[in-house]
């Protein structure tokens, strides 16, 4: 098995062709250098997100030593603070708890309600650049909508939306392979930053309480009980982050495709294929994040028929996955119009599945429409920019020129 390096910059250019070689030569291998598994194909990948001897955390039921984990870093306290209620951080019973929760707050209904706004905020944040002929589409349009969207859903303000971007930024730079001290401390002190803002929020709804998911988490109870102050800032905190970084990737990682390709983008405009549909290409073709991990807590796991030990890290390639011949039929054509591009697994699947996917394709699709209508002449006005980094995989930049013609 060649060796694996994900933060490799031949990789990082392209890594499509290698994860086709990968994903081909075995279903599942491990990286010695990296000291873990890797899992390539979409059955396999699919089997562990929904394996119950699979979990995103372990210390539920084993020391770090069992598992082979560095100990969380006591100067690093004030971020695992933050994370330790977060879903993406808990197994059952204490996941159950709180998903019930968040999801009691995230009703098909409620965020059915966001899709009449979201269009709406979609084409007035897009006005004044069609108007300028030209824009950056992450910081200029996905960055400030995506926030302003998940702000709304939860009763935050969009004046602090530059802060919640940069706490964001920061504290996601904790999931790379190469993480730095220098990030790994911006990350700490992003998370103390947001913890503070968070409970200066819960204190105001406790004062005056709101119709919004702030008030409806200090609010809630499970069991007779309210939740906790540090599990309702994780809950906030996970929402706010989880719900524009990936959101704000797909559309940058889509766009480029489409402006690459731009027989496909005319299917778009000439109404040929629903921007419903579209997004899920979008998605499966470059999804903005490229593994979620897991740990395997029990004896006897078998994963595409090999053994693989309690206390061992599996790494499951979305991308990977999605491109999968065996699933999608030739895989590396980008096409708006294909039948089964909801079968990607970019949204994860099992306990922990995107809570927020529905709220997710309403924004995509809504960006998608309103750029199709009001910029049905884009072009890409520039090379875009990579950012150096896998797992959350997206863009730095994308220069857009927008003729309404
Ligand atoms: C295109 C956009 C999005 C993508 C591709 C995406 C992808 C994912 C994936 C793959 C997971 C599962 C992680 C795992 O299994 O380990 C996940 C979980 C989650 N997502 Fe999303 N997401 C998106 C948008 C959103 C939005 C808009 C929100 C919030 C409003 C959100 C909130 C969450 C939360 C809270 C979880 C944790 C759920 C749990 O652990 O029970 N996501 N997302």
């Amino acid at each position: 098995m060649p060796s694996f390096d994900p933060t490799d910059t031949g990789f990082l250019a392209d890594p499509y062709p290698t994860l086709a070689a990968l994903r081909e030569e075995a279903p599942v291998f491990y990286e010695e250098s990296l000291g873990r598994w890797f899992v390539t194909r979409h059955a396999d990948v699919r089997a562990c997100l929904r394996d119950r001897r699979l979990g995103r955390n372990f210390r539920h039921v084993g020391t770090d030593e069992e598992f082979g984990a560095e100990p969380l870093a006591p100067r690093r306290q004030a971020f695992w603070d933050t994370e330790r209620w977060s879903l993406l951080w808990l197994e059952p019973p204490e996941h159950t708890r709180i998903r019930k929760l968040v999801a009691a707050a995230f009703t098909p209904r409620s965020v059915e309600s966001l899709r009449e706004p979201a269009e709406q905020l979609a084409r007035e944040l897009l006005e004044p650049w069609v108007e300028r002929g030209r824009m950056e589409l992450l910081h200029d349009y996905a960055q400030p909508y995506s926030i302003a969207v998940i702000c709304r859903l939860l009763g935050v303000p969009t004046d602090r939306g530059r802060d919640l971007l940069d706490w964001s930024h920061a504290m996601v730079k904790m999931y790379e392979f190469d993480t730095s001290e220098e990030q790994a401390e911006a990350a700490t002190q992003a998370a103390a930053d947001f913890r503070g803002y968070v409970l200066e929020l819960i204190a105001e709804r406790r004062r005056e309480p709101r119709e919004d998911l702030v008030t409806a988490l200090v609010e809630a109870r499970v069991d007779g009980s309210r939740l906790s102050e540090p599990e309702i800032v994780s809950t906030i905190i996970v929402l706010l982050n989880a719900g524009h970084e990936a959101t704000v990737n797909t559309l940058g990682n889509g766009m480029r495709a489409l402006g690459r390709r731009p027989e496909q983008w005319e299917r778009l405009v000439e109404g040929e294929v629903p921007s419903a549909a579209a997004i899920e290409e979008l998605i499966r073709w470059d999804p903005p994040l490229q593994l979620f991990e897991r740990w395997v807590l029990e004896g006897g796991v078998e994963v595409a028929g090999h053994a693989v030990p309690r206390g061992e890290k599996l790494s499951l390639l979305f991308g990977s996955a999605n491109r999968d011949p065996r699933v999608f039929a030739d895989p590396d054509r980008f096409d708006v119009g294909r039948e089964n591009a909801a079968e990607h697994i970019g949204f994860g699947g099992g306990i922990h599945v995107c809570i927020g996917a529905p709220l997710a394709r309403i924004e995509l699709e809504a960006s998608l429409r309103a750029l199709v209508e009001q910029a049905p002449g884009l072009e890409l006005a520039d090379e875009p920019r990579r950012n150096p980094a896998f797992v959350i995989w997206g863009l730095e930049g994308l220069e857009l020129s927008l003729a309404t013609t």
